[in-house]
């Protein structure tokens, strides 16, 4: 059966039959001299990935003898690439990137595929490949790719004891227990599969870790993992618990300012790369939801990721430091905490700290404009943090693409320097000329069968990676190019799988958080409505805190009428979401209290839309079920039971949704549900 294990690398063999011979005619031979062990990863996926695609055996040769030869490596070990005359090319590879080129050498009609390091070259393979995975004809024009984010990150929410926070995949695919001696094939699958996506770094716990990984017994552990992924590219950071020095170390205070605490730092920071030589950094969650910090002692931020960061620059690694905070008593707005307290410091970061912003300000939700922070510290480089895991969109059971919701983001325009300043090219470093640059994904992935739970959830993972390499691909392109390595390359299956995945994510909005709605899920869980829910200690943790609904309307002002949250955007998209007449409807709830009688653009006062919104979304769920009905010829059955037994379960958490908002919404706008619409159950 088909257990989705080989996620998008299955490699089957070609279907169409006359585009297999053409292949074969144009690939019949491999040459790369596996100089190092990534440069033998590269040869062996190739070879691995070719004689199933192509069903034949390939001959692996050292000498050009004959047409159709990949010649794969760099200049500096193949004496045939290093005179293709392809220098030009290569420049514009830089470090990490490649280049596919068709090009006669010794009379022999080839396929170079170069880098000017390793990693480049395995890059290109898995490039390459993907081209025959998806059914594209073979290179016949040069090929020059090169990543636009520096840092390609996932980041685990792992706990020692293997559970995982907010994982709905298994628990944790490390195995602490039996690390370092035995290693697990999945390690090696794991850094094969992020390789072919170009991700370059993992967090391996979570950043509410507590010190414990920081311990000898476990750097041994975390060395062993560095080692199977250094040769594909793959770079280890740990999270830094801000209190470990009291933790593991003995000290009485975690204070960044006091020498004794500094000293620990270094020494430990010397111990890691006395194990790790190539230590990535350390993701750090401080003063936010309880965790330790710097503000603990009366320092700021700054103080904490500089004290951190001058310990570790010696060794060139990085300090990430987390702007998802609020720890304040009673905020007037949760939403405007992170701008507060980071706004003031810009400037004042050391040049290897990054700080990891999440898309929005608010968690993750289902659609959040983008986080104000992205508009306001030029003089720091700011990374993005999006959620795989959707612990807000589903969990486990439901099916939602998220590269719409990436893409809405990173294309999303801040005006930091006029028009034109989105949200991606402030996190690639182009608006302020930023040398350090990073994204990462809060990953999905966990000890199931197919790593993340619901075969379509792998879908995220691979988009996380294409858009951390190139954030112009849009979403269209990453479904098409995700359905057809993972299921078919048929087309009429592509035309409504494609479909399918670009709408998923729109119609969980329409049925959970329509129109600006946001934080009205079951608290702690976070799993399915609870929009009634005020008894929280922290005023922020309810929902009610949120949507705000009285017999007057709903939703939150963040106008100047309001908590003015508005004000920490840039005045140009200020302007066009304070006003009612331009604020983007999908927005509107997030940034206004609207009475219930609202017009909206469609004619429908605004109960009448958020009806109209939840009754929409939980209908297009059925007609999901209907599309994924109409692709069983082409889904092997293991894998269409599956979607199919999970979308049973989407539905049934739609309707949810759609009648618990309704009948506690309904408390406050006094009118019956419109004329046609089914009473909830
Ligand atoms: C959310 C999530 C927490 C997580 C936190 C974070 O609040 O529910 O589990 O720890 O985000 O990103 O730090």
């Amino acid at each position: 059966g088909e257990n989705g294990y080989d996620l998008w690398l299955r490699y089957p063999p070609v279907a169409d039959k006359m585009l297999q011979a053409t292949y074969r005619r144009h690939i019949s031979a491999i040459m790369i001299n596996p100089s190092d062990a990534t440069l033998n990863i590269a040869r062996q996926e190739l070879l691995n990935g070719l004689s199933h695609l192509l069903q034949t055996r390939l001959s692996a040769t050292t000498t050009l003898h004959q047409d159709g030869t990949v010649v794969a490596g760099t200049p500096q070990q193949s004496p045939l690439l290093a005179q293709a005359d392809i220098g030009g090319l290569l420049k514009a590879a830089g470090n990490e990137g490649f280049v596919i080129v068709p090009k006669t050498l010794q009379g022999k009609r080839c396929i170079l595929i170069s880098g000017n390091t390793s990693i480049g070259v395995l890059y290109g393979v898995f490039h390459f490949l993907r081209g025959l995975q998806t059914a594209q004809p073979v290179p016949v024009l040069p090929i020059v790719s090169a990543p636009k984010i520096q840092l390609r990150m996932l980041d685990h929410w792992d706990n020692l004891n293997r559970t995982v926070e907010r994982g709905y995949a298994g628990f944790s695919i490390w195995n602490w227990h039996t690390l370092p001696t035995y290693i697990d094939p999945r390690y090696i699958d794991y850094a094969r599969t992020n390789a072919s996506i170009g991700i370059n770094g993992t967090v391996l716990t979570n950043v509410n870790a507590n010190a414990t990984v920081l311990t000898p017994a476990y750097l041994e552990k975390v060395k062993a993992l560095a080692d199977v992924f250094r040769p594909y590219g793959i770079r280890v950071y740990l999270t830094a618990r801000f209190s470990a020095p009291m933790e593991i170390g003995g000290l009485a205070t975690a204070d960044p300012l006091n020498d004794s605490v500094r000293g620990w730092w270094k020494e430990k920071i010397k111990e890691i790369y006395s194990y790790i030589p190539d230590f990535g950094g350390f993701l750090v969650k401080a003063n936010s939801e309880g965790q330790p910090g710097p503000q603990d002692y009366h320092r700021t931020h700054a103080d904490g990721a500089n004290m951190l960061a001058d310990a570790i620059a010696p060794y060139k690694g990085i300090v990430i430091w987390r702007a998802f905070v609020y720890s304040h008593d009673n905020p007037a707005d949760r939403h405007k905490q992170a701008y507060d307290d980071f706004v003031p410091l810009d400037g004042q970061f050391r040049p290897n700290v990054l700080l990891q912003v999440k898309n929005g300000a608010i968690d993750f939700m289902p659609r959040e404009p983008f986080h104000p922070l992205f508009g306001a510290m030029p003089k720091t480089p700011l990374m993005m943090e999006f959620q795989l895991t959707q612990e807000y969109l589903g969990q486990g059971t439901s099916l939602v693409f998220l590269a719409p919701l990436f893409k809405e983001t990173l294309e999303s325009d801040t005006y930091r320097k006029g028009a034109g300043s989105t949200v991606a090219k402030v996190i690639d470093g182009s608006v302020d000329q930023h040398t350090l640059s990073g994204m990462a994904g809060v990953a999905n992935i966990g000890s199931d069968i197919d790593w993340c739970g619901h075969p379509f959830a792998q879908a995220n993972w691979y988009a996380l990676g294409r858009l951390t390499w190139d954030h112009t691909l849009s979403s269209e392109q990453i479904a098409e190019e995700w359905l057809r390595m993972t299921f078919s390359n048929d087309l009429t299956f592509l035309k409504s799988a494609t479909r399918l995945m670009l709408e998923s994510r729109d119609i969980i909005v329409q049925y959970s958080n329509p129109i600006g709605l946001h934080h009205i899920m079951g608290t702690g869980h976070h799993y399915g409505p609870a929009p009634w829910v005020d008894n929280q200690q922290r005023p922020e943790w309810n929902p009610v805190y949120y949507h705000k609904a009285d017999s007057a309307g709903i939703g939150f002002d963040r106008t100047a009428t309001g908590s003015n949250a508005l004000a920490q955007y840039q005045p140009a998209v200020r302007r066009q979401w304070e006003d009612i007449t331009t604020c983007d409807e999908k927005y509107l709830l997030w940034f206004h209290h609207m009475p219930w009688h609202f017009r909206m653009k469609s004619g429908r006062n605004l109960w009448e839309e958020l009806c109209y919104q939840y009754y929409t979304g939980a209908d297009r769920v059925t007609g999901m079920q209907h599309t994924w009905e109409s692709l069983r010829p082409f889904v092997d059955p293991q894998r269409f039971e599956q979607v199919t037994m999970l979308l049973k379960i989407q539905q049934q958490e739609a309707t949810w949704w759609r009648n618990a908002c309704l009948l506690y919404f309904r408390t406050f706008s006094h009118m019956p549900l419109p004329a046609g619409y089914a009473p909830p159950d």
